[in-house]
């Protein structure tokens, strides 16, 4: 419905982060698929953790000890230098080729469009200002402001008050199938974005409200739900 909220995942939604594997490939070689795997896996569980034992560090910290964690287990090494340059290329991933166009048409349709990510405010504008992202949205919404990560509904819920706009009339968008299910559960409507063939929704029976396969056709899609 026109007048709604829109808030948009960040990291795997609107910019990739398993491009990292590009730069790895430089530095481990034929390790590099596995490394930026277990990072990004490692990352999202040190979050999911820090949540539920409510030792709160900003998701950075997260992302830089889940790289330390993937390095020893894959048995590699990486100079300090090398460690700053991933932690800065994280900072310069590039947006989806569907993710402008789609945000435009959304906004051209009426909708509120904002980002809402665990990454704290200030690093995620700078992502998206990168990424030419950020000039297309209306806020920037962080689970930084209120210390603990997604999925814990209470995180849902702040999203909701910060952009004043009821639960009915709020969609988290989301590559991320266990965001989608922590939206919908926490009582928000939600659309999960299958970016590729292969990924797999987990099967809890809570289901998206729509799933797409990109950010334009969500714009083509949302209005007739
Ligand atoms: C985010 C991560 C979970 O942007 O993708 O919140």
């Amino acid at each position: 419905m026109p007048g709604s909220t829109i808030a948009f995942d960040v990291y795997g939604t609107l910019v990739d982060p398993l491009e990292m594997g590009l730069h790895l490939q430089g530095m481990v070689g034929e390790k590099a698929d596995d490394l930026s795997r277990l990072w990004r896996e490692k990352q999202l569980e040190y979050a999911f953790r820090r949540g539920l034992m409510q030792r709160y560090e900003p998701f950075s910290v997260c992302t830089l000890q889940a790289l330390d964690y993937a390095l020893s287990v894959l048995q590699l090494r990486l100079s300090e230098e090398q460690i700053q340059f991933l932690m800065a290329q994280y900072q310069q991933l590039d947006a989806y080729a569907d993710v402008i166009p789609g945000i435009e048409s959304l906004n051209a349709q009426g909708y509120q469009c904002v980002a809402f990510s665990n990454g704290p405010a200030v690093k995620v504008r700078e992502l998206l200002e990168n990424a030419q992202v950020l000039e297309h949205l209306s806020d920037v919404v962080s689970v930084d402001e209120i210390k603990t990560y997604k999925p814990n509904p209470v995180v849902y819920e702040h999203l909701v008050q910060r952009t004043g706009c009821s639960s009915e009339n709020t969609w988290l968008i989301s590559s991320n199938a266990w965001d989608v299910m922590g939206a919908k559960s926490a009582g928000l409507n939600a659309a999960w974005i299958q970016r590729s063939d292969s990924a797999v929704f987990d099967p809890w029976g809570i289901e998206p409200d729509l799933i797409v396969q990109n950010v334009q056709q969500l714009a083509e899609k949302i209005g007739r739900i």
